[in-house]
């Protein structure tokens, strides 16, 4: 399963690349303006930027909804780098611009899919990606786990190739499960990914053997030498 993290904080996706998981960036426009990102050029030089950071899928998201300008837009974001993937909304106008996409080369990511018919028609335009929204579903009073679960068995019988892309995860057992219900790929706050790194056992039975090394007769000290 590939990590992305779902942020346009700088310095959180250079953490997260620095760990060395890091396989791609996702973004979408209330990240974006989080970070004080605005007008056309800062937009596409954040974009860049990013791109230069990471090598890996980037996720730029289309701020139009109807079908000409989606793809103008999207043809414009496509230019900024190889690796950047359009995000398009799950709305009829997107899915024909997915479609156009397709079959013009421009990888996309369709993204705010709430249930398994849209991740169907955004798969038959040739999507990438579609983007079920976990955490929103959960918030919502339905199980988002419940849908990674329905889309993975209908990609898998119908051979589609579109890769599922976990979003809205706010937990690192959101990753756990993603994993096992076989989303392709997850993307998370930084939070939720580092939050895999936490056991407390494992800080108890560190401590433990740090203690324990003290008694033995090679030391750090001697390591480094
Ligand atoms: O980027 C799309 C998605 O991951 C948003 O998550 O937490 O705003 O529901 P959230």
């Amino acid at each position: 399963m590939k990590f992305f993290i779902d942020t346009a904080n700088l310095a959180q996706i250079k953490e997260a690349h620095d760990l060395g998981i890091l396989d791609g960036v996702t973004t979408n426009p209330s990240l974006m303006a989080k970070e004080g990102i605005r007008g056309e050029e800062a937009i596409n030089q954040h974009y860049k930027t990013i791109c230069e950071l990471v090598d890996g899928d980037i996720s730029a998201e289309v701020l139009t909804t109807d079908f000409n300008t989606i793809v103008e837009e999207g043809k414009k974001l496509a230019a900024i780098h190889p690796n950047i993937v359009v995000k398009v909304p799950m709305i009829k106008e997107g899915v024909r611009a997915i479609k156009w996409f397709t079959d013009n080369g421009i990888r996309t990511n369709c993204t705010l899919i709430f249930s398994a018919g849209q991740a169907i028609l955004a798969a038959k335009a040739g999507a990438a990606f579609v983007s079920p929204f976990i955490g929103r579903i959960d918030d919502s009073g339905w199980d988002g786990m419940i849908l990674i679960e329905q889309i993975a068995n209908i990609f898998e019988v119908q051979g589609y190739k579109t890769e599922i892309l976990a979003a809205s995860i706010r937990s690192p057992n959101h990753i756990i499960r993603a994993a096992e219900l076989g989303a392709h790929v997850i993307t998370s706050p930084l939070e939720s990914i580092l939050a895999l790194l936490k056991h407390p056992l494992t800080d108890i039975g560190l401590a433990k053997f740090l203690e324990d090394s003290k008694k033995m007769s090679l030391v750090v000290e001697d390591i480094k030498q």
